[in-house]
């Protein structure tokens, strides 16, 4: 059973200069919540409440003052700083003693996710005692992710990190979840040619020992990118489109911690006043009592 998550809120954000000159990149808007809220939530739909959050030295005060210790939510938050980017499983290296010998789901802080059943298949991945799951996504530009190829009976055939050729058009999304043995397993990684730890190496440890699940996301799911402007303002234009046609809310923490039953009306109402005059405080007033 996995209890506990790791989002990594990393890394300087280049790509999006002058952004994220002064700004950390995970913190930028989609539409009308920080980027933080989407993996967050990602994770409290898994049923995840123990989170420890990795960021630099300069932004992880900014995190600490948007999120707290996470109570408001029902949740546990820690924070933790990652003096200089060494890559993704450097997270299970700074994370250690939070993760105190379990296992814990990782999502990247800049991904974001919406479909149906989100929360279900992840509830029912994170019951997993051992091994490591990755999930799957067709892309159209697999060039820029990590790359999972299959052979024809749906088994796992390669593993590769931004291949200059990939061999196929499945990318391996910015979630994955692994038993209590990763923080071992992490200490035998070394340095790619780019000088950091790869979590495509560490899948590939789990790979070759026949422990890794790949479970797809397919047609009808969305995972989002915002590495890029474009993509960052199509991601915030695809929430805006989601959210007036339902009247719901994508990625509203208050929402799913009330729905998991982490936190009741009255802190909801807390929540709603503190944020008052504005459309999500009126969200969080209409939910009470009105759950459907
Ligand atoms: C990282 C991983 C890559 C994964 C991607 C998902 O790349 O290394 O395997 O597909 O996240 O967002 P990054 O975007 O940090 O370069």
């Amino acid at each position: 059973m996995i209890r506990k998550g790791i989002v990594l809120a990393g890394g300087l954000g280049t790509r999006l200069y002058p952004l994220t000159l002064a700004v950390s990149k995970q913190l930028l808007p989609v539409y009308d919540k920080p980027m933080i809220y989407y993996p967050l939530t990602t994770l409290m739909l898994g049923g995840i409440r123990d989170v420890l959050l990795i960021s630099t030295p300069r932004d992880v005060d900014q995190y600490r003052r948007l999120l707290g210790d996470g109570s408001q939510w029902g949740i546990q938050l820690t924070y933790c700083v990652q003096p200089t980017p060494g890559g993704l499983p450097q997270a299970f290296i700074l994370g250690r003693e939070f993760l105190a010998g379990e296992g814990c789901a990782l999502i990247l802080g800049d991904n974001i996710f919406y479909g149906a059943y989100l929360g279900g298949t992840l509830q029912k991945v994170s019951k997993q005692n051992r091994g490591a799951t990755i999930f799957a996504y067709r892309v159209k530009d697999p060039e820029r992710y990590g790359v999972v190829e299959f052979d024809a009976a749906g088994g796992v055939r390669s593993l590769e990190e931004k291949p200059a050729r990939p061999k196929s058009h499945f990318a391996v999304v910015g979630l994955y979840f692994f038993d209590e043995t990763v923080a071992d397993r992490t200490r035998v990684l070394t340095p790619s040619s780019r000088g950091e730890l790869e979590i495509v190496d560490l899948i590939r440890l789990y790979f070759g020992e026949g422990l890794l699940d790949v479970e797809l996301f397919g047609r009808g799911f969305a995972w989002l990118d915002t590495g890029t402007h474009e993509a960052l303002s199509e991601a915030g234009t695809f929430i805006e489109v989601v959210q007036k046609r339902q009247g719901l809310m994508v990625a509203c923490p208050e929402e799913v911690a009330y729905r998991q039953g982490w936190i009741g009306a009255e802190e909801m109402e807390r929540q709603a006043t503190r944020l008052a005059g504005t459309e999500y405080a009126r969200y969080l007033m209409s939910l009470l009592g009105s759950l459907s």
